[in-house]
């Protein structure tokens, strides 16, 4: 399986329940390569961009008022499988199905406040990352144990 990056973003309930350092350290530990981060208030442009898809669902005004009610921590994460591992990392949408052991499940109660959103698929990874960073944030980097991360 080759290189992917995908888009990580700790939503504001995240930050204010001081979860960012927990947080960045599952995909950390797991073996994935940060190559760009950096903390917003996301405009409500940018939000409704970012979840457009929703746009005539009847959650949709309520999450664009609580993405863009404070700083989000807004993450490109790079590595062999990484859109859909990062997925299983943070666990199933609603917090209450999660399983124990994703962020979700071990940090999260409310389907409204799950602390995380990560890239459905590659169409959407590549989406997500050019409508949060311009390329010139995306750090290319080689990790000084690569050698210990691949066979
Ligand atoms: P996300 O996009 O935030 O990573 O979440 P997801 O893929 O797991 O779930 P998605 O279906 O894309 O929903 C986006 C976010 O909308 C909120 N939501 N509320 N009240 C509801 O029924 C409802 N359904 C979805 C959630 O915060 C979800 O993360
Ligand atoms: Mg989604």
């Amino acid at each position: 399986m080759s290189e992917e990056r995908t888009f990580v973003a700790i939503k504001p309930d995240g930050v204010q329940r001081g979860l960012i350092g927990e947080i960045l350290g599952r995909f950390e530990t797991k073996g994935f390569k940060l190559v760009a981060l950096k903390q917003l208030i996301p405009s409500r442009d940018l939000a409704e961009k970012h979840y457009g898809v929703h746009r005539e669902r009847p959650f949709f005004k309520g999450l664009v008022d609580f993405i863009t009610s404070g700083p989000v921590v807004a993450m490109v994460w790079e590595g062999e499988g990484v859109i859909a591992s990062a997925r299983k990392l943070i666990g199933a949408t609603k917090p209450l199905e999660s399983e124990p052991g994703t962020i979700r499940g071990d940090l999260a109660v409310n389907i409204g406040r799950n602390v995380i959103h990560g890239s459905d698929g590659p169409d959407t990874a590549q989406f997500e990352i050019d409508l949060w960073f311009e390329s010139s944030e995306l750090n290319d980097w080689v990790p000084a144990d690569q050698i210990w991360r691949i066979e």
